[in-house]
């Protein structure tokens, strides 16, 4: 395995499984050493990470901002629409002026293409902060903390319900692969997750023996699972079918039963923010099962070991 360094990170698949796992490891590390009272680690002293937001953000842009504090960078935060980006300044001219300002850069952004455009054409690493098409930032806190919960990756059964094509669900199912964890999307007709991201899945569970399923009822999803995740209904920018969603989501919601159908040891995971009374209830995200801040948490772990890594 080469050095990460100058790579971006705008897909799960934009590292080998060996390199995401280096990047867990590291954050394990960051995370010990944090507790044992070392807050600063000055490894990107004097660097500096540009964050673009076309979208809100409040875990993502808090973590990522503290993250290179706490290793002795800076970072410059804008929304979209504040730069020239919103008056039509191409994203490929955004990236090429940046790139002599910054040594690195995440965005959040509607287009996943954008994303794709501004890394191409930037001379510096590039993360996505979450696309329509996926969220590889949020994947790493969730492995950290499923390892964290239960001992081990390979071989946890993962349950996702609910909207099987959200872009948290298919940086899942991509790390799920990568990393030799079983996965069963419990979702409606029509809401799968995208062909492109099972077919990417299924090439990595080939190596790490992981099995990828879709199903369409909460109990076959759920039955013999050790985490139990959902994600909203209706993600950001879907304001508009927000009716048609919320109708055909309904029967994946995360209630107590539906809890005491996984493992008796089973975990509740999700990575907010939470519709609380849609996607799970108050009983499941506030009660014995639920791991939610420790994985919000784990945002700013992880994060650190990806940045020391990359820049
Ligand atoms: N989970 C997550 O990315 O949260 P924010 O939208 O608050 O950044
Ligand atoms: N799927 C959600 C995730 C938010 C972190 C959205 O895109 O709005």
């Amino acid at each position: 395995m080469g050095s990460l360094r100058g790579r971006d990170y705008i897909s799960v698949v934009d590292l080998s499984p060996e390199e995401l796992t280096t990047v867990l490891e590291l954050s394990r590390d960051f995370k010990r050493r944090f507790y044992g009272g070392e807050r600063v680690i000055p490894v990107l002293q004097g660097k500096t990470l540009m964050l673009i937001f076309q979208k809100p953000s409040t875990r993502t842009r808090v973590s990522f901002e503290v993250a290179m504090k706490q290793l002795g960078g800076f970072t410059v935060t804008a929304n979209w629409t504040e730069l020239q980006l919103g008056r039509g300044e191409t994203v490929a001219d955004t990236a090429r002026t940046l790139s002599r300002y910054v040594d690195g850069m995440a965005a959040r952004v509607y287009r996943h293409s954008d994303l794709v455009e501004l890394a191409q054409y930037a001379t510096v690493p590039v993360i996505n902060a979450l696309s329509d098409l996926e969220h590889p930032v949020q994947a790493l806190a969730d492995f950290l903390t499923i390892w964290e919960k239960k001992g081990r990756i390979a071989g946890v059964n993962i349950a996702f319900l609910g909207d099987g094509a959200d872009n948290v669900a298919h940086s899942l199912i991509l790390m799920a692969a990568s990393l030799g964890a079983n996965i069963r999307v419990g979702t409606a007709k029509g809401y799968e997750p995208l062909p492109r991201i099972l077919e990417l899945a299924e090439e990595r569970a080939r190596r790490s023996g992981a099995s990828i399923d879709v199903v369409y009822t909460v109990e076959e999803a759920v039955r013999g699972a050790d985490v139990v995740y959902t994600d909203v209904w209706v993600s950001m920018g879907q304001e508009a079918e927000a009716e048609r969603r919320v109708r055909d989501l309904s029967p994946f919601r995360v209630t107590s039963e539906v809890m005491r159908l996984a493992k008796p040891d089973a975990i509740f995971m999700h990575c907010l923010p939470a519709k609380r009374g849609y996607e799970v209830v108050d009983e499941v995200i506030d009660g014995p099962w639920s791991v939610v801040w420790d994985q919000a948490e784990n945002r700013l772990h992880t994060q650190k070991a990806l940045l020391a890594l990359l820049l």
